[in-house]
């Protein structure tokens, strides 16, 4: 190499094979995290082998489609459209309600933040404008308010780390446009009071959201299969848009999620037009520009695969491993859990944290293949768990104890990571 070059990765002179570049991949990602077989407890969902080739299938069908403009892809507006009304229906949509098809649970709740800046802009005359929000609310919070300049004001959790409504409700004043709440938060799982939330929105006049990128679904099937949930969706009166993703319990390819409003005018305010360049009239829905058909065929074509019956299935499927995990670590000698899982979430802690460190054991969990998410404050490892689990899960507690063992014998400490990185 000659002074001053440096290595880089290069484009080959010639194309490569099909063949060699699948061996590449596999290659690759020989350290990957084995979702599939159920190795991970975040980041990744399955309902098996048949869904996965079904969203597979949709996906490659209309990967270089682009919704960016559907009057070329009517193909698209026809499946957002109705997977907006299928999602519709586990939401408690009205005739009212409006939506839009996201990337993710960040973009569905950027743009819940946006559309709610712009309504008051429009409204009122805010200029400084907050949103009053647990600290158990998801981090995307955070980055709606960096994006779009909004205060946020995070309110301490109530011991049972649920919303507390009366201290949110100090928190509000002239300024404020939007009350959060989870269903369930992140966190430690656990369901905010909405009804209490969406009634303090109402009586204060500002707009309420309901994050239920991870419950959305399987709240909606968690009730129907007999368990307790309170009032979640829009439903209940005072919720103005709510979030529901469908690449987490929904089982699709990534790049999937649901941002549903109490009414079309709010909706209104979350696109984005200009005519002010040389290319004419542009408009868009969300953060993105071009924006692949792949993830809306999939998400269209796994909705119809699986059906009503499926979601049941997969939600009593994955409820069941979540219940089994539950159960093990109340029972545990070192480990509690911090609440018991209102839906298919849950974290634990150590009971001696001098004795025991958790990340340790998420180190010696790893070496095993099993990936389970760090995350403080207070320190502790956390496991969404989905259909894949009910067959691995009684592996998995058994790892688990043996890594717990590992951990107090020799005394190891580990490091919280990152929920994600930057690069
Ligand atoms: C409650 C909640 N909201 C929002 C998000 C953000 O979703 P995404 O990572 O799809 O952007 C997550 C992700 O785990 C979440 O758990």
């Amino acid at each position: 190499m000659k002074p001053g070059q440096f290595e880089q990765h290069a484009i080959p002179a010639n194309g490569m094979s099909a063949q060699s570049i699948s061996t590449a991949f596999d290659q690759m990602s020989t350290q990957d995290v084995r979702w599939r077989d159920g190795k991970a407890f975040s980041l990744a969902y399955n309902a098996g082998p048949d869904v996965l080739a079904v969203a597979e299938e949709a996906y490659r069908r209309f990967s270089g489609a682009n919704a960016l403009n559907t009057a070329a892809f009517p193909s698209l507006r026809q499946m957002q459209g109705e997977v907006l009304e299928m999602a519709g229906v586990w939401l408690g949509s009205t005739t009212n309600s409006a939506g839009y098809f996201t990337s993710g649970g960040t973009e569905s709740i950027l743009m819940a933040v946006k559309a709610a800046r712009d309504q008051f802009r429009s409204d009122s005359s805010i200029t400084h404008p907050n949103i009053v929000l647990p600290t158990s609310a998801h981090a995307a919070f955070d980055k709606a308010a960096a994006y779009f300049s909004v205060e946020l004001r995070r309110v301490a959790v109530l011991p049972n780390w649920r919303a507390d409504v009366a201290g949110m409700a100090a928190a509000v004043d002239q300024n404020t446009i939007m009350i959060v709440g989870s269903a369930p938060q992140y966190p430690q799982g656990v369901i905010d009071d909405i009804p209490e939330l969406a009634a303090l929105a109402q009586r204060r006049g500002v707009n309420c959201h309901v994050d239920a990128c991870m419950g959305g679904v399987s709240l909606a099937y968690l009730g129907r299969l007999g368990y307790q949930i309170p009032p979640w969706n829009l439903q209940v009166d005072g919720v103005t848009s709510i979030s529901v993703d469908l690449h987490k319990f929904g089982y699709t390819s990534k790049g999937a999620s649901v941002i549903m409003y109490a009414n079309k005018r709010l909706r209104s305010f979350q696109g984005f037009f200009t005519d002010q360049w040389l290319g004419g009239i542009y408009a868009s829905s969300g953060m993105l520009g071009t924006k692949s058909g792949g993830a809306i065929a999939a998400a269209w074509a796994v909705m119809h695969f699986l059906g009503d019956d499926g979601y049941l299935r997969l939600t009593r499927s994955a409820r069941v491993a979540t219940e089994k995990l539950a159960q093990h670590i109340t029972t545990h000698p070192h480990l509690s859990l911090l609440a018991q899982p209102d839906a298919l979430l849950l974290s634990f802690v150590a009971n001696e944290p001098t004795r025991l460190n958790v990340y340790a054991v998420a180190d010696e969990m790893w070496k095993r293949g099993w990936y389970i998410d760090r995350q403080e404050p207070p320190q502790s490892l956390h496991c969404t768990v989905n259909a894949v689990h009910e067959t691995v899960i009684d592996d998995m507690l058994a790892d688990l104890d043996s890594c717990v063992s590992i951990a107090l014998d020799t005394g190891m400490s580990g490091d919280v990571g990152a929920y994600g990185t930057l690069s």
